[in-house]
């Protein structure tokens, strides 16, 4: 992978959220799920929010993912507001500048390995030789070259995590979201995902943002921020930071 495809100009803000804020109503009650959270993920972080379950970490990465709207405050990427975007305009920019990792791999299952990872440049209408190309060099990032025509369900857990880190690469995203990326995964395993994603951050200058309640996942952080009850309570830097 080239460095410069990721690493622009490390430091340079990618997503930022200015008092964000999500309510969920139930019946009578009302869960504030993100209550006013500031953070800045700039180029080149590897963060990693921490807390207990149902601190609002998924609440955060979807709305960092600009999957679901905030109810107050605003998300910007790239240093641009992105609360009056269209659907289509907030697709778009999930599309070609986000890449996603889940606790359950959600991988295609009657696709291959090889068709998993192509499968955001079919929707980025990317030519067919450069798909191929960026295919090949994401798996072998990943350390599954040869493995390119095997279905999910033949790999094992670490293997389809593997998958989907290499999938979500493939676009050369300004920042990469994972939720709970080890939860489905024994702690061995685990701690070879983080590697694997510590050596991108490191090597490559992929940007990171992991939420998690496994503490093992700390260890690989350069900024540890934590969570509870949709508020971010501090947060820690850990490491040396990395060389420009
Ligand atoms: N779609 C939803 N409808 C209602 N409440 C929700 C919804 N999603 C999350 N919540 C509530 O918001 C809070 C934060 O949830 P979540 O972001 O999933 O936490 P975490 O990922 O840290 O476990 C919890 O109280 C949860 O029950
Ligand atoms: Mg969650």
């Amino acid at each position: 992978m080239q460095r410069s495809s990721f690493c622009y100009v490390a430091g340079t803000p990618v997503l930022e959220t200015q008092g964000l804020t999500k309510h969920y109503t139930l019946g009578q009650e009302t869960v504030r799920a993100l209550d006013r959270v500031d953070f800045t993920a700039v180029q080149g972080d590897f963060a990693v929010v921490n807390g207990p379950s149902g601190s609002g970490k998924t609440t955060l990465l979807n709305m960092l993912a600009l999957i679901d709207r905030p109810s107050e405050g605003e998300v910007l990427f790239e240093g641009r507001p992105t609360r009056r975007l269209s659907e289509g305009e907030l697709a778009l920019l999930r599309r070609e500048k986000i890449g996603l990792v889940f606790q359950t791999f959600n991988l295609i299952p009657v696709l291959s390995v090889a068709e998993n990872v192509e499968y955001p440049l079919l929707l980025t209408k990317t030519p067919r030789g450069e798909r191929r190309g960026r295919v090949a060099a994401r798996l072998e990032e990943v350390g599954l070259s040869g493995f390119e025509k095997r279905r999910p369900d033949e790999l094992s857990g670490g293997q389809r995590q593997r998958v989907a880190v290499a999938r979500a690469l493939v676009t050369a995203p300004r920042i990469v979201l994972a939720d709970e990326p080890t939860a489905n995964l024994d702690s061995a395993t685990g701690r070879q995902i983080m590697e694997l994603l510590q050596g991108l951050n490191r090597d490559h200058c992929v940007t990171f943002l992991v939420v998690t309640h496994d503490p093992s996942v700390l260890d690989y952080a350069q900024r540890v921020l934590t969570i509870r009850d949709g508020r971010i309570q501090g947060e820690e830097k850990r490491g040396a930071p990395r060389p420009a």
